[in-house]
């Protein structure tokens, strides 16, 4: 089941995201999360490190494991998502430990089990941040006919090449294969907070709620699981 929480402004679904996360911490201190990139959870970073540093919430003791990286690509390239994750969050907040798939291996399924296998040791997910793609991705489980359960390399699709081409210079070469968590690891979570902003996500925000699960559109599966909330502004809601 999907709870859906439309916030007047972007600011404010981050102030209301960023209470998701405060009330986690609160009750579970080593809490294990899942973490996303994109431009949308950048403010909800932000609003986490002001809170980090007012004291108001502890990430000392939570680890964390991202939802996917490009591959190939070296964690100091600076559009890899280790990169981005150090520069918006990483390098302010102190966690536990923080762990991204690594985009420079030499075998990738190897990676990926072995990525599985960490975070089924480390309990699964206690809350896993989640985004969307225009063509209703979420990590990189791109629309398919068919979805591998566990953590796999995927041809991204072409709506997400030219989605993502805006953070690539013209002599930086765009990664068109991604090492992305599975549909397991993420149906294992206890909570999932899906994280929405633009009014370039109010259509595909408009069929996540037609009320049918589409095979197309990976997002549609989170009403399957029973502890999803949607935090979005009032321009991806489309209302
Ligand atoms: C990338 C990530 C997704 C993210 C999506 C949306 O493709 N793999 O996890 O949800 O971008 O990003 P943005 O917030 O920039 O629209």
């Amino acid at each position: 089941m999907i709870k859906k929480i439309v916030c007047d402004s972007y600011e404010d679904a981050c102030r209301y995201a960023a209470d998701i996360y405060a009330g986690q911490l609160k009750a579970k201190p080593d809490s294990v999360l899942g973490l996303a990139t994109g431009s949308t959870p950048i403010g909800l970073y932000n609003e986490l490190i002001s809170r980090s540093r007012a004291g108001l919430i502890d990430f000392s003791r939570a680890r964390t494991f991202n939802l996917d990286e490009y591959y190939p690509i070296k964690a100091t390239h600076p559009q890899s998502y280790r990169a981005f994750m150090e520069e918006h969050l990483f390098s302010k907040v102190k966690f536990a430990d923080t762990r991204i798939m690594n985009g420079e291996t030499a075998d990738p399924h190897a990676e990926c089990a072995g990525y599985d296998a960490q975070i089924e040791a480390a309990g699964g997910f206690d809350l896993l941040l989640l985004g969307i793609g225009v063509n209703g991705h979420i990590a990189f489980i791109e629309p398919a006919a068919s979805y591998p359960l566990g953590s796999y390399l995927v041809d991204l699709a072409e709506d997400t090449i030219v989605a993502n081409s805006r953070f690539f210079s013209e002599d930086e070469t765009q990664p068109v294969i991604a090492l992305s968590m599975g549909l397991s690891p993420i149906f294992m979570a206890k909570r999932i907070l899906m994280f929405v902003s633009g009014a370039n996500k109010a259509d595909i925000i408009k069929k996540l709620f037609d009320g049918y699960l589409h095979t197309d559109l990976p997002a549609s599966f989170l009403h399957l699981h029973p502890d999803v909330t949607i935090v979005l502004d009032k321009a991806a809601s489309g209302e």
